[in-house]
């Protein structure tokens, strides 16, 4: 009762005055976030997550990754109603909306905006395949020098797959969308994607600056399929009475941002510009650096995509390694466990096993093809299981530290490249919320970790407020983050853990 009471006086505190709110949303691969930001303060107003539980992930046949974009949509409705009804805000004070979304999925729709198919999403295995044929066919050194990636088994290769194994679908379709581009289309009835978008894709050529059309006709695809493309900040559409009647709001706010949630996480921590690189370690665990040079890696180990501030004539990319399994490993372990125990539990759990969990290793690749490993699928696996030596504390720990040596091993061939980091930033949540994870991290990195009081949802409230011209520049919308939390790499820490991870290199795929 004393939480609803101080709940409710701050919301009509909050709400009496003349004041300016944003919606952030983060539509992730386990559920969608929602948050309310206020524009004058940069404060947090209320945050609410939809479903509880994870959203399920469909793999009719192994391999594959399959979500229901309309559970995307139902799950965004019911956030916002969420977030609304705890910050207590009159949706009038709603100025704009931004969405930040799960990566490289597939939405088909046909040319009454229904759903063909379920999403293939970003960790499907199926089209690695088809992304590899393109790579020959059109050649490496065309594809790395205009995409920055081989077509591997991202949007494009997704959707060259539907069109070989079900051409009655493909016949119907009038667009291909990517998921956070489907649930803009739901709110304003627009279809439109991005330059970062396609470039996430593998739809966008980075040297004659427009689609990948090379690729398409490789792939047979037509170009019609393809959304127009609207600046990432700025106005993209505005709430239909439909979609505000459904969410509660009010019509016409409009969508004023959007992106890829790992573009849109280095974004909300402020990484902008060369030297910076963010973290996350939610369902994937992902290192995202800036480079203001056209810059990738040669076996697409890491990947190069557009920014959110990348223009023609201003180069900004991000160079982005992906570890599949990270939360979602944990989920696992957790689901194993029995769910008796939260992951702050776990995470207490994981600091009483020492560094190298005694000789349990770990290999967190378990949900689909790793780009990290050129696109082969080695599944997870513990190694080293001794059934007198090894509890629940040693599983918890090797999960945390085969997650950071993955991140690490993806770090190396970055730097490799020439991405420098030798500060990493992440939002005080998930796995950073746990001091093996990141103290493993910092040591192994020899990077300082900073962390900061932001999310996915908010960063995107704050790009929408700049990209409805509430905020001068995004330095001005950053302006309120605060650094929470610092872990330094310990010496000592990296001398032991430095060993394992050699151990770790030895007994897991060919890295
Ligand atoms: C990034 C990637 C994943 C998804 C998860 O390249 O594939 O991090 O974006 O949402």
């Amino acid at each position: 009762v004393g939480y609803v009471t101080i709940r409710r006086v701050f919301g009509l505190l909050t709400s009496g005055g003349n004041i300016m709110v944003v919606l952030g949303l983060d539509l992730g691969t386990s559920s969608i976030k929602a948050s309310l930001l206020e524009v004058d303060t940069g404060r947090c107003l209320a945050s609410a997550q939809h479903p509880a539980r994870e959203i399920p992930v469909a793999s009719p046949m192994s391999g594959w990754a399959e979500q229901n974009p309309e559970v995307w949509w139902e799950s965004t409705v019911e956030a916002v109603r969420e977030a609304c009804r705890l910050g207590e805000i009159e949706s009038d004070r709603i100025k704009a909306i931004g969405i930040a979304y799960q990566m490289h999925g597939l939405v088909c729709v046909d040319r009454n905006g229904m759903v063909l198919r379920p999403s293939i999403i970003w960790c499907d295995s199926r089209a690695v395949k088809m992304g590899e044929q393109a790579f020959q066919s059109i050649g490496s050194d065309w594809c790395l020098s205009h995409l920055l990636n081989s077509p591997g088994n991202f949007t494009a290769a997704k959707l060259a797959w539907v069109k070989e194994h079900e051409p009655e679908v493909y016949d119907r379709i009038e667009r291909v969308l990517l998921p956070g581009d489907y649930v803009a289309f739901r709110m304003t009835g627009q279809l439109y994607t991005t330059v970062s978008g396609l470039s996430e894709g593998v739809f966008w050529d980075f040297l004659s600056h427009e689609p990948a059309y090379p690729l398409l006709e490789d792939m047979g695809i037509s170009r019609e399929l393809l959304a127009d493309v609207v600046p990432t900040f700025g106005p993209q559409g505005e709430l239909t009475d439909a979609a505000a009647d459904r969410m509660g709001l009010h019509p016409g706010i409009p969508v004023t941002y959007r992106a890829g949630d790992q573009p849109n996480n280095a974004l909300s921590l402020n990484v902008l510009e060369q030297g910076e690189v963010a973290a996350t370690a939610g369902t994937s665990g992902v290192m995202c650096g800036v480079s203001d040079s056209i810059q990738f890696d040669p076996e697409s180990r890491v990947n190069s995509f557009a920014h959110v501030n990348h223009e023609k004539e201003r180069t900004r990319l991000t160079v982005l390694l992906c570890v599949n399994g990270t939360g979602i490993a944990y989920a696992w372990l957790r689901r194993m466990m029995g769910q008796v125990m939260d992951y702050s539990g776990m995470n207490v759990l994981a600091g009483n096993a020492p560094v190298g969990s005694d000789g349990l290793l770990f290999h967190p690749f378990g949900n689909g093809a790793e780009r990290l490993l050129k696109n082969h699928d080695p599944g997870a696996g513990f190694s080293g299981l001794q059934f007198n030596r090894h509890d629940t504390a040693h599983l918890c720990r090797a999960v945390q530290e085969g997650i950071a040596f993955a991140m690490n091993y993806g770090l190396e061939v970055m730097r490799s490249i020439g991405v420098q980091s030798e500060v990493v930033r992440a939002g005080h949540a998930n796995l950073f919320r746990s001091p093996v994870f990141r103290g493993t991290l910092a040591a192994l990195t020899g990077a300082r970790i900073e962390l900061y009081n932001t999310d996915g949802s908010l960063g995107a409230a704050r790009a929408a407020a700049f990209g409805a011209g509430l905020y001068a520049s995004l330095k001005e919308a950053l302006d309120s983050l605060q650094c929470v939390e610092t872990v330094s790499p310990d010496p000592a820490w990296a001398a032991s853990c430095g060993q394992v991870y050699r151990q770790w290199r030895e007994a897991g795929p060919d890295l």
